[in-house]
């Protein structure tokens, strides 16, 4: 058995639709890949952590990560607002959410990362206790400042899949953007950031 088995042995869902939604979807090509159970349940405490009551996920994909951190937000009568531009897979997400039994914690919303980021400050400027960014990798780099502007001091921004880089089963224009996220952001000195080898690598940053 090694490391990430062992790991594994311990990794409780939250939530069953999780599971099934990882035995779905075994062998499908059609969907993008979704986090990891160590990353999920990672994120589920991060929420419990913190404390969060209102959360922020940039890419929902068909809703795994949004499952594990709604149903730790669910316990504490907190939200998640996830964003996603795919206009199929958006609905197989809303599905899940659903079945999950988080419709009432988990609102989606159809739209571009990056231009709903913009709309958000309109309403949340400075108030999300966590950021969950894992939309497409170019937007890393891009979205730094929108996604700083929206958590709120003492917040978290978590980034996923930051070790791409040396990933070689990824191709290598997606390592070279998670590469500069994690060079711009360990340069600032308003966040404190710290990269986890958890799943394909979350990279953390507290807001000072
Ligand atoms: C890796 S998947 C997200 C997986 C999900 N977080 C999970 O773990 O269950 C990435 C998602 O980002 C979405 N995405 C990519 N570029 C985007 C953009 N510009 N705006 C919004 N969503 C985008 C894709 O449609 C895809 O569903």
């Amino acid at each position: 058995m090694d490391e990430l088995e062992y790991l594994r042995t311990f990794i409780e869902y939250n939530n069953s639709r999780i599971s099934e939604i990882e035995k779905e979807s075994t062998g499908r090509d059609d969907i993008q890949p979704f986090v990891e159970p160590e990353t999920g349940r990672f994120l589920s405490f991060l929420v419990k952590l913190t404390g969060a009551s209102l959360v922020l996920e940039f890419g929902t994909g068909i809703g795994n990560s949004a499952i594990w951190m709604g149903e730790a937000l669910k316990k504490s009568g907190g939200r998640l607002i996830t964003v996603d531009n795919h206009p199929v897979t958006r609905i197989e997400a809303e599905d899940n959410i659903k079945r999950a039994g988080l419709a009432d914690v988990v609102e989606m919303r159809f739209a571009d990362a990056g231009k709903e980021a913009e709309v958000l400050l309109k309403e949340y400027k400075g108030q999300f206790d966590i950021v969950f960014q894992d939309c497409g990798k170019y937007l890393y780099p891009l979205m730094i400042d929108s996604i700083y502007d929206l958590t709120r001091k003492g917040g978290v921004i978590a980034v996923d899949d930051t070790l791409f880089k040396v990933n070689p089963y990824v191709r290598k224009n997606l390592g070279r953007y998670t590469d500069e996220y994690n060079k711009i952001i360990y340069s600032r000195k308003d966040l404190y950031t710290s990269l986890l080898p958890v799943g394909h690598g979350l990279t953390l940053s507290i807001k000072l």
